[in-house]
């Protein structure tokens, strides 16, 4: 079995390491709010807090245990209470509000026993086989691992929403003094992106399957994003409204809504934005949002030709180049890490927010859905659904690989999202 994150390859001692840092890392983040935030659904269109509790346990024994090792479960009513969230529409769509969740000490219980089994499954059980399809490359483990680090981010997303009374830690974060980099457009010219992975090369969800390369005209993209500072110009000039992500302070001034608590806006920071605020902003620019192949070529495209694994080169992903694997809670400065620049020179294309681009989710010719998780990605080829690429501040460093998709709907306004425009 292979995994992008562990060049020297995996071991049974390095799979049990990153389930336990994993899992630790998900205590710590329920540990940012009050036990009595615990049944809240800070997001309407979300299940309460208690549901992502279970869910990760849950999935993980649904998946590994249950589906791929064929075994026995813990518990039938949790396992099935826990097995997915929800993505509704509307409001009027997300099911009637429940009393039907478990006690704190249940969930936790349950997740208690979950990890003891997951981490003796790691230890000892065979877990890469080509006769079982769920074990073919070791997908089951790797399923379990990556969704639990999606859900970080996303659990981040919602516990955002949570009043700052209903937060443990309200130390405000720090504020990021540097000036955003100079914004320029940076010339791309016609050639090739490859978009996807080649099966059986490592670890990857259904839809970053088959490899496809397509061929991208030239175009012009910003080096930087767009920052609350250019933003706020737009809502002067046009009317449009404040995103989600900015609030007013007593005196009406403009504060951002930080994780665990308010700071004056950052102009200098990314804005955060859905992806019909961006699509907004770039007409109104007179430009237009990247295409995924488009992000592809500016992000990992070079001058001769070459494609890299990352935009600053084929080194792993590190603090020194960009804003991703929990370095902050917060977006920094625009363009602040130029070791993560490109090939072209265009800053920050991973890291310090996901980058919206104009394609609505789809599967590449030859996808095929996952076995360990049939509808995780075929439920939303909807055309309802836009693609992200890149990483936020709060991406794992295991999720920061050119093939990994992530998609939102485009108004859905709690994603830790940016964007730039091309031109
Ligand atoms: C890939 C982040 C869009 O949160 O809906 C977690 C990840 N899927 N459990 C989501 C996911 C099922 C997914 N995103
Ligand atoms: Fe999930």
């Amino acid at each position: 079995m292979r995994h992008h994150a562990f060049p020297d390859g995996v071991t049974r001692e390095g799979l049990i390491d990153w389930y336990r840092a994993t899992r630790r890392r998900t205590r710590a983040l329920f540990d940012l709010i009050q036990p009595d935030a615990y049944y809240d659904r800070p997001i309407a269109l979300r299940n309460p807090v208690v549901f992502y509790e279970g869910h990760l346990p849950a999935f993980a024994v649904n998946t590994l245990i249950k589906l791929a090792l064929k075994r026995d479960g813990i518990d039938e009513r949790l396992e099935t209470l826990f097995a997915r969230g929800i993505d509704p529409e509307d409001e009027a769509a997300v099911k009637n509000p429940t009393d039907l969740w478990p006690s704190r000490d249940d969930v936790q219980a349950y997740g208690a026993r979950a990890d003891a089994m997951i981490e003796d499954a790691l230890g000892n059980a065979t877990l890469e086989r080509d006769d079982v399809p769920e074990l073919r490359g070791g997908e089951a483990v790797f399923t379990v691992l990556e969704h639990e680090l999606m859900h970080q981010e996303t659990l981040l997303y919602m516990l955002h929403n949570l009043p700052y009374a209903k937060k443990r830690t309200t130390s405000a974060p720090d504020v990021d003094t540097r000036a955003a980099a100079p914004q320029q457009r940076i010339a791309i010219p016609a050639g090739r992106a490859t978009l996807g992975a080649a099966r059986d090369s490592a670890f990857g969800w259904d839809n970053e399957f088959a490899r496809i390369t397509v061929d991208v005209d030239a175009f012009s993209i910003d080096a930087r994003n767009v920052t609350n500072g250019d933003y706020l110009e737009f809502m002067h000039a046009t009317g449009a409204n404040a995103p989600h992500f900015w609030m007013r302070g007593d005196n009406g001034e403009w504060l951002w809504r930080g994780l665990l608590a308010p700071v004056p806006l950052p102009l200098d920071a990314p804005v955060y934005a859905t992806h019909d605020e961006a699509a907004a902003y770039a007409r109104w620019k007179g430009a237009r949002l990247p295409t995924e192949a488009e992000y592809h070529r500016a992000a990992y495209g070079s001058p001769d030709g070459d494609e890299r694994a990352q935009p600053w080169g084929d080194d792993a992903p590190d603090a020194t180049r960009g804003n991703f694997d929990f370095a902050s809670y917060e977006p920094l400065a625009a363009g602040a890490h130029p070791r993560g620049a490109s090939a072209w020179g265009v800053l920050d294309l991973v890291g310090n927010g996901w980058e919206w681009t104009s394609t609505t989710f789809d599967a590449f010719p030859g996808f095929q859905a996952m076995p360990s998780y049939l509808p995780y990605s075929t439920d939303f080829f909807d055309g309802a659904h836009y693609v992200m690429k890149g990483a936020s501040p709060v991406t794992a460093r295991e999720l920061v690989r050119r093939s990994f998709r992530n998609w939102f709907r485009p108004n859905y306004p709690f994603v830790y999202a940016t964007f730039r425009c091309v031109y």
